[in-house]
């Protein structure tokens, strides 16, 4: 593994953001359990002031990726409310790079949350349907504008490619320090889970750097298998850029799809009853659609006798909290 940690260790990032996020013990007690002494937060909702956020992780080598490919004008994608869209409009503002926003759904009126933000910035934002006609759009967008000269990069959806997802990965680095100087090893990680590269990041990263936790993505829209087909495309480039000998399997994909509710971008009953327990009990603020939901699947399974109140437990808050201005 040592070639492999070299090599991955060799790769060139953007600097954005310092990303050395704290993990904070949490104090909370659920109804029928009295005390839960394991449970812990990655606080990547430290990422940068509230409107910033850990898409960083993964953008750091995205536009390193982006640059060397000598692109002028960045092209992404993502819901109308995306996180991942909104950060890399920040951040392609922030390194004088032209950006145009892709985003399904209607706008908001009046603007608010993320949408806000982009209008904030002043960035090109198309609207289309649906999700079938971004990438559609995002081509044509392309095309027209190699005609005019410019350097196109497009960001695939949540950045969840072979360069973003090694923002993941690198976390996991940064989680091995963590556990050593806590002196905690955690048995579980919960995180929301979407477009993939979050997941691959940490599931590849539990390999190379020797992680003991469990990994469990909470879905937020996708069904399994697609989010384990959406993981393994992520992570074959990288582990033969870094020649990994052990390549992830789908046994190493573990997604739980029960904490979905209706659908994507719309609050669960479960999802609003965590926000308002982490909120009251530990000052975490979580936005409904993402944090939340792994949060309430966290609250879940120690209800249901899955967690035991001392196993170590690492709740990764990945973001997002602009969500709750909506
Ligand atoms: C706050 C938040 N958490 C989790 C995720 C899921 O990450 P991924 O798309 O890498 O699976 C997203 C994706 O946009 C997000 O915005």
């Amino acid at each position: 593994m040592k070639k492999s940690i070299h090599a991955f260790n060799s790769i060139k990032t953007t600097h954005l953001a310092p990303l050395n996020t704290p993990i904070h013990r949490l104090s909370l007690s659920l109804d029928t359990i009295t005390e839960i002494s394991g449970l812990y937060c990655k606080r990547d909702d430290f990422i940068g002031p509230l409107v910033w956020g850990n898409k960083l992780r993964k953008l750091e080598y995205t536009f390193a990726e982006a640059l060397k490919q000598g692109a002028d004008t960045i092209i992404t994608t993502g819901g109308m409310q995306s996180n991942h869209a909104r950060t890399t409009a920040q951040t392609a503002v922030q390194l004088g790079l032209k950006v145009i926003l892709v985003l399904n759904g209607e706008f908001p009126d009046p603007p608010v949350a993320n949408f806000l933000v982009n209008r904030k910035l002043g960035v090109e934002i198309h609207a289309v349907r649906d999700r079938s006609e971004r990438m559609p759009k995002m081509l044509e967008l392309k095309s027209s504008l190699e005609q005019e000269g410019r350097k196109v990069y497009i960001i695939p959806l949540g950045a969840s490619d072979e360069f973003g997802t090694l923002g993941f990965v690198n976390a996991v680095q940064e989680l091995k320090k963590q556990e050593e100087e806590l002196d905690v090893e955690f048995d579980h990680i919960f995180h929301a889970s979407s477009s993939g590269g979050t997941q691959g990041g940490l599931v590849l990263g539990k390999k190379l750097f020797g992680l003991k936790a469990r990994i469990i993505g909470i879905s937020v829209d996708s069904s399994v298998k697609e989010l384990q087909a959406s993981v393994l495309q992520a992570v074959r480039p990288i582990e033969k850029r870094i020649e990994m000998s052990h390549p992830v399997t789908t046994k190493d994909i573990e997604v739980d799809t029960q904490y979905i509710g209706e659908g994507y971008g719309i609050p669960s009953t479960a999802s609003i009853e965590a926000e308002k327990l982490f909120a009251m009990k530990t000052g975490i603020l979580l936005d409904q659609t993402y944090s939340a939901k792994a949060a309430a699947a966290v609250i879940d399974y120690y209800m249901k006798g899955l967690l035991k109140p001392d196993d170590k437990v690492l709740f990764w808050h990945t973001g997002g909290t602009i969500g709750i201005f909506q």
